[in-house]
């Protein structure tokens, strides 16, 4: 496996290598959802390139970024395990060299849920999925259901701009209790992983409810949510899986998702539901 960390040779040496070749950009803190993403992308493709690049501009002032976890050695190591060949793993100033100014914009998709509630986020992952999908120009790239407004957005990216990639969402992987894997989950300390549960509890109250009136599904959801202390709710939604315009009624495929905050950690998870199935 070869690490590059400029755009140059990266350019040069993927020129050589075997098609198809398939991309899993992460940002690094790699767990089992991530490997996820690789073993789909080996199992699809003749060559696998990973990206590990902890993007400042998708990190608002108040987030975490300088203190989100990045252990390169170990997230390396995965890597290769899991049988990826090329790994793009950039510095910031290689990513944003002094002058850069071009910010990707993608419009209605990526106003909605996390948009509404992380401002900027979405111009900072398109801008960096932008760029690495020019850079490493992959026949295929691999996202996660668990992040489901990001795959939107960079499905409509993708067509938009024509960067010619296809872009495969891939399934969320869960602790055995269901909580989805995510890098944040180390912030949490034990009473804390135990409240996390409710997440994944509210989204199966909705699974598990026979009426499609989504707003008495949402009362319900952020009813059980608001009965563990630890848990604060930024927005429960029920939205079109397409557009994420919110319903009231659950008449066609919907997204059903949520960020809650358990202490200071914030959470998101989504399920989908498809009336009818
Ligand atoms: P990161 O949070 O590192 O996630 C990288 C990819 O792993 C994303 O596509 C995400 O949806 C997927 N993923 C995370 N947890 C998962 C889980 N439990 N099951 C399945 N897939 C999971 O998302 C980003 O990085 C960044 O925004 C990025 C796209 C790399 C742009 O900077």
């Amino acid at each position: 496996m070869k690490v590059i960390e400029t755009v140059a040779e990266f350019r040069s040496r993927v020129a050589a290598v075997q098609r198809p070749l398939g991309l899993v950009p992460t940002m690094g803190a790699l767990h089992d959802g991530h490997l996820s993403l690789v073993n789909r992308a080996r199992a699809d493709n003749a060559t696998v390139v990973a990206s590990i690049f902890v993007n400042p501009k998708q990190f608002g002032l108040t987030e975490d970024l300088s203190s989100y976890p990045r252990d390169r050695d170990r997230d390396l190591s995965m890597l290769e395990d899991a049988g990826v060949d090329l790994v793009f793993a950039p510095m910031a100033d290689e990513m944003y060299p002094h002058g850069f100014d071009t910010s990707v914009d993608v419009g209605r998709i990526a106003t909605r849920l996390e948009g509404e509630h992380r401002p900027g986020h979405f111009l900072g992952v398109a801008t960096v999925v932008c760029k690495l999908l020019t850079i490493i120009r992959p026949d295929r790239a691999y996202f996660g259901q668990k992040d489901a407004q990001q795959s939107l957005v960079i499905k409509r990216l993708n067509t938009d701009l024509n960067l010619g990639a296809e872009i495969v969402v891939c399934p969320t992987i869960r602790e055995p209790d269901g909580l989805a894997l995510s890098s944040r989950n180390r912030y949490l300390n034990p009473a804390e992983r135990k409240a996390a549960t409710v997440l994944l509890c509210s989204l199966k109250l909705a699974e598990g409810m026979s009426t499609s009136n989504a707003d008495e599904i949402r009362r319900q959801m952020r009813e059980l949510i608001g009965a563990e202390p630890l848990a604060t709710i930024d927005y429960v939604s029920i939205a079109d899986a397409e557009t994420l315009h919110e319903l009231h009624l659950v008449d066609r495929p919907a997204l059903v998702s949520l960020a809650v905050r358990i202490g200071k950690t914030r959470l998101i998870d989504n399920v989908l539901l498809r009336p009818g199935a």
